[in-house]
């Protein structure tokens, strides 16, 4: 959580900063600030709220064409989101400024020593202290300042990406990670630092990922200078070619990026299969799965590690790997996990499903499991983020960037993934027919054009969306492969409406939600053909007999629910094993516009960030 930027060249710096914080806010938007640097000094500016308000209150506070400066967007972890617990952070002398992105989880301690030796602290957050601890070992060591972090950043716990300038050496910023993402994008004499490469992508393509535990020196004119933190050997870095274009991170003529990226999907999901599938050869190519078939083919079970929405897509994949790989699946919280000293054998498979690539509890969990011996398998959409590279073997989703903190595409890509490795494997096996892989190639194929025939229906699910905007609460139901599917339904609009929902599997509802069914009610059923279909319309009955509110996702041509549902929503026709990517759509719209109406920050719901890097 939290994005950092900063910039050392000959451009000014101030609009690049905020440009890029703005393309970073993905990360965090309860308080921003910036710190410029030129002859006369540190000049610093912060607040609490978004980077508008920020570039609002800035543009009459700052007046320098600065060429140097950092910037910070921050969700809060230590510390309420007010001016004074924004970063940047001052040192005690002044000379020393700091932005960071993580948590120093010793703080506590490493403050009262300092106090004890004199410093004051303004703020609550961790970051005071560790620019102050900085400052500390320079006086103490009398080392320059490159040197200085090193020193207190080994004696600091916890997960961090920093930016840090000392006015004493003005041509330099000093970077360091461990744990949290720092991207330096390499330009003509200039340098830009940043949590992902958005913030510099239309200056630069060449970038370098520091890996964790590496520091770097960046000075103007200079070549940036890689170090290990631990035992100080020079890295050379391995400079990028960055694949990302700016129309990507744009809006595009979209009110808000979440839209943007529910109408990407189907572009999405051919840009995810293209290359791999090739329906008329009949063959499934991934160069992750082609290389370790064995450990696939000879695993035990799958367990699958991830949080929140791709967490679901690993239920999804649960029902698809046992029902055409028939290999025993289970799917883990990560958090839940990594805590729960897990019986993890040499021969099960893990894969790990993260958007971001840097969510710290997922992160987790494949260290555990790396360190039980087993063989772990990312499944990510971030390039180059730290669980691809942590993971012995992987597959991108290429979703391109996903930027609405709500996940769409993301979801849809990964189930796509999952279903081609399942797919696969079956064929290898010998669970499925060579005729019936290569009748789901060709479904599989199909699924993009059905998308965009789903997404025509846009207008009806608005009038839906208007007759259910005032709900207080609203229970999703789905049964088997749609079982997934209700619960992302229903956080969906938890997160970006604040309306309370639940997600079930439908024949739990008389187990005890069926006490919450009044006509106050609304109650989304997944009622597609396929599947457990005459089971899920005995469950509609249920419901409406209680006078409950029935919203229907159903298949092109249903008679039964329609006829009982208030609203329904039909989308097209596929394979069961593919109804995932298609009921996921109109659910999708649906909470998009309810928290439209309602006048909701959708791309930034409140107490959220996109990349979870703290625990
Ligand atoms: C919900 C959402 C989150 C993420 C979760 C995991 O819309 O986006 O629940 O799915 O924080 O993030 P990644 O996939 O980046 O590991």
């Amino acid at each position: 959580m939290c994005g950092i930027v900063g910039y050392i060249g000959h451009r000014e710096a101030y609009p690049i900063i905020i440009k890029g914080l703005q393309r970073l806010e993905y990360r965090g938007y309860d308080s921003a600030g910036v710190a410029l640097f030129d002859k006369q000094g540190i000049h610093l500016c912060k607040t609490k709220g978004k980077v508008a308000e920020l570039a609002t209150k800035c543009s009459a506070d700052l007046n320098t064409q600065a060429v140097m400066g950092i910037g910070h967007t921050r969700w809060a972890t230590h510390g309420e989101p007010n001016d004074i617990n924004s970063h940047p952070h001052l040192s005690n002398s002044g000379d020393l400024v700091i932005i960071h992105n993580g948590i120093i989880e010793n703080y506590e301690t490493l403050k009262i020593e300092l106090e004890n030796r004199g410093y004051n602290f303004t703020s609550d957050t961790d970051t005071e202290v560790l620019v102050n601890l900085i400052e500390e070992v320079q006086k103490q060591e009398k080392v320059k300042l490159g040197k200085a972090v090193q020193v207190a950043l080994s004696q600091a716990v916890g997960a961090y990406a920093i930016a840090i300038y000392d006015r004493k050496k003005p041509n330099e910023i000093v970077v360091a990670r461990l744990g949290s993402p720092l991207a330096v994008g390499i330009g003509d004499n200039e340098f830009f630092i940043a949590s992902d490469a958005s913030p510099f992508i239309e200056y630069t393509k060449s970038a370098i990922y520091l890996e964790d535990g590496e520091t770097a020196v960046i000075r103007i004119g200079k070549e940036i200078k890689v170090r290990k933190i631990k035992n100080d050997s020079i890295v050379k870095p391995y400079v990028q070619e960055l694949q990302m274009n700016l129309d990507q991170i744009e809006k595009g003529g979209f009110d808000h990026f979440m839209l943007k990226e529910i109408y990407e999907q189907p572009e999405a999901i051919r840009d995810t299969y293209r290359g791999r599938m090739l329906p008329e050869k009949g063959i499934i190519r991934m160069a992750g799965v082609d290389d370790h078939l064995s450990k696939f083919l000879n695993a035990r079970r799958i367990i699958v590690v991830a949080c929140g929405t791709s967490w679901h897509a690993g239920l999804v994949a649960e029902y698809i790997f046992e029902d055409l790989a028939r290999i025993p699946v289970e799917v883990e919280y990560a958090s839940e996990f990594r805590y729960r000293n897990p019986v993890i054998n040499k021969n099960d498979v893990i894969i790990a499903i993260s958007q971001s690539g840097e969510t710290a509890d997922t992160m987790a969990a494949i260290n555990l499991a790396k360190e039980n011996g087993a063989f772990v398998f990312g499944v990510c959409n971030v390039v180059g983020s730290s669980i691809s590279r942590a993971s012995d073997a992987g597959a991108y989703t290429h979703a391109g960037p996903e930027i609405g903190v709500a996940s769409t595409k993301a979801f849809t890509t990964q189930i796509t993934v999952l279903s081609l490795i399942a797919l696969k494997l079956g064929k290898e096996k010998g669970s499925i027919s060579i005729s019936d892989f290569n009748m789901y190639l060709q479904e599989l194929e199909l699924i993009p054009d059905k998308i965009e025939k789903s997404l025509q229906i846009n207008e009806h699910i608005l009038k839906v969306a208007d007759f259910y905007k005032n709900a207080k609460n609203c229970l999703y139901l789905g049964r088997g492969y749609n079982f997934p599917v209700a619960l992302e339904g229903a956080l969906k609009l938890k997160e970006i409406s604040y309306i309370h929902a639940e997600g079930y599997p439908a024949a739990e509802m008389k187990h005890g939600p069926i006490a919450l069914i009044d006509e106050e009610m609304p109650v989304v059923v997944i009622a597609t053909r396929k599947g457990h279909y005459d089971k899920v319309v005995s469950n509609v009955q249920e419901i409406k007999s209680r006078k409950g509110k029935i919203i229907a996702i159903v298949t092109d041509g249903d008679q039964q629910v329609s006829k009982i549902a208030d609203h329904v929503i039909s989308i097209p026709d596929t394979f069961e094993a593919f109804t995932p990517l298609l009921t996921t759509i109109p659910l999708q719209l649906l909470s998009y516009h309810i928290a439209v109406m309602l006048g909701k920050n959708v791309d930034q719901p409140r107490n959220l960030a996109k990349s979870v890097t703290v625990e």
